[in-house]
């Protein structure tokens, strides 16, 4: 295709399944489709993902109005715009890292040495190892439990052998390994792409296949994979393959990353749309997220003119037809004004003041399985004794919630878990644990 010279194309639809999904992730889809979506970027026509199911008629989704959402999920007939959402993150695991063996892939220079300077003295019993392609640990030697060697995680055989012997240990693998795009994509061999996103995809692939004895696998990624960034689609689809990995299950958790002012690969380069980070807060806040147990979050602060940047930060209700309109079929008869605005005014109060598609899922928009609890307090301050958490996990939108809410006042003897059934707090806390959200 003549990119931005003889097209006359206006839109291009990419649909696919497993790209935004958590019930259905596929994480080089989604790689592929973030990729195609931060091309927005260097070509002049829209862009826009959509996550459908294959049985649904191509033809027709392309021909609805979307308006200006660029990533649509599309789930029983109801379409979705998706949006960051504000996540309050607990220090639910604190002290999880002391005394342990960790292994932090690009800890030898840029971000990945900073939190493993960070980590060596904030835990002092912790084994570090510091990995990285370079024959030694940049800048001064590094503290007394830190050890630094040279591996390649993009190389099989390095990887297999190291996992069997020196790292048959390690408990926690932190990955920092990345490298930076290079110009735009039209200017790009497939060959150099590829070679750009292959510490990230092939690296983080391996890591995951070698280091199954690890008890978590932490990739850092950056938000430029969920958004997309200028000149750097290999960068970006390289990113939304590590966030992909975590979206897909097990004990793989990812990071996305603002960009830093001090150090790494964009030290001392302008930023238009986000505020930088500087390695002082940034460490801390790369521990909270370590100790939290979430699954995946982004690091971001936006500056105004991000909000023109992706449709993920739109923060008004979309108007459009398609996606403000709620079938017959999932608008619950009962469901009124009162009950609806009470439930939304508890998830503001839980997530923080946003908008919240009332179809949606609580973990979708920011929830995990600790701010659920605060949810139930909330709600049950409005309603008193309408909620329990075994409830909200098994009816987790706002709509859900209202309708429940309107059944339980005209239904007032009803009991949602029988006493005997009642687990006590230790046992409810121990349930959440290992829920999958
Ligand atoms: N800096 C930012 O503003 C920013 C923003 C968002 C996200 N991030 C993400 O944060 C992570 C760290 O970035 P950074 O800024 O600290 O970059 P950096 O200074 O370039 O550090 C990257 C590290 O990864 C190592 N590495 C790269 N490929 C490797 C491989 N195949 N095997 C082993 N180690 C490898 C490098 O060491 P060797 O060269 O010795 O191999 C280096 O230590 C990256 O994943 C990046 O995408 C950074």
């Amino acid at each position: 295709m003549e990119l931005n010279r003889s097209n006359c194309l206006k839109e291009f639809h990419y649909i696919g399944t497993g790209l935004f999904g958590r019930d259905e992730m596929n994480a080089l889809s989604r790689s592929v489709a973030m990729g195609i979506y931060s091309l927005r970027l260097e070509l002049n026509f829209r862009i826009r993902l959509i996550d459908a199911k294959p049985v649904h008629e191509s033809l027709e989704l392309v021909r609805n109005s979307y308006h200006n959402e660029e990533l649509i999920v599309l789930r029983d007939g109801n379409y979705h715009a998706l949006r960051f959402k504000s996540l309050k993150l607990w220090g639910g695991e604190s002290g999880k890292l002391a005394g342990r063996t960790l292994l932090i892939i690009g800890g030898g220079s840029g971000i990945g040495r900073e939190y493993a300077r960070y980590v060596a003295s904030a835990y002092p019993d912790t084994d570090i190892i510091a990995a990285g392609r370079s024959p030694g640990w940049q800048g001064g030697s590094p503290p007394a439990n830190i050890r630094y060697l040279t591996l390649d995680i993009t190389d099989e055989q390095q990887v297999r052998a190291f996992a069997a012997g020196q790292g048959r240990n390690v408990e926690y693998v932190l990955n920092f390994a990345g490298e930076p795009a290079k110009g735009l994509f039209v200017n790009k061999t497939k060959a150099e792409f590829c070679e750009r996103t292959r510490s990230k995809i092939q690296g983080s692939y391996l890591l995951g296949k070698y280091f199954g004895h690890a008890r978590e696998i932490i990739h850092f990624a950056s938000v430029a994979g969920l958004i997309g960034a200028m000149g750097q689609t290999e960068y970006c689809a390289a990113n939304a393959y590590q966030s992909g990995l975590a979206a897909e299950g097990g004990r793989v958790r990812t990071l996305n990353l603002t960009g830093w002012e001090d150090v790494g690969m964009s030290a001392g380069k302008a930023d238009y749309y986000f505020e930088k980070l500087h390695s002082r807060e940034g460490v801390k806040l790369i521990d909270r997220f370590v100790h939290s147990g979430v699954m995946q979050a982004s690091m971001l602060k936006l500056k105004a003119p991000a909000e023109d940047y992706s449709s993920l930060f739109g923060r008004s209700e979309p108007a459009a037809d398609v996606l403000s309109r709620p079938s017959a079929a999932s608008r619950p008869a009962g469901a009124g004004l009162p009950a609806m605005q009470g439930v939304a005014e508890a998830w503001k109060r839980t997530l923080g003041e946003d908008h919240y598609d009332t179809e949606l899922s609580f973990f979708e928009q920011g929830g995990d399985s600790i701010s659920i609890v605060q949810l139930c307090d909330e709600l049950n301050r409005l309603f008193p004794g309408s909620f329990d958490v075994t409830t909200l996990f098994s009816i987790p939108t706002i709509r859900g919630q209202a309708e429940f809410m309107e059944q339980t006042v005209r239904t007032p003897v009803r009991q949602a878990v029988p006493d005997a059934a009642a687990p006590d707090a230790a046992e409810l806390l121990d349930f959440l644990r290992f829920q999958k959200i």
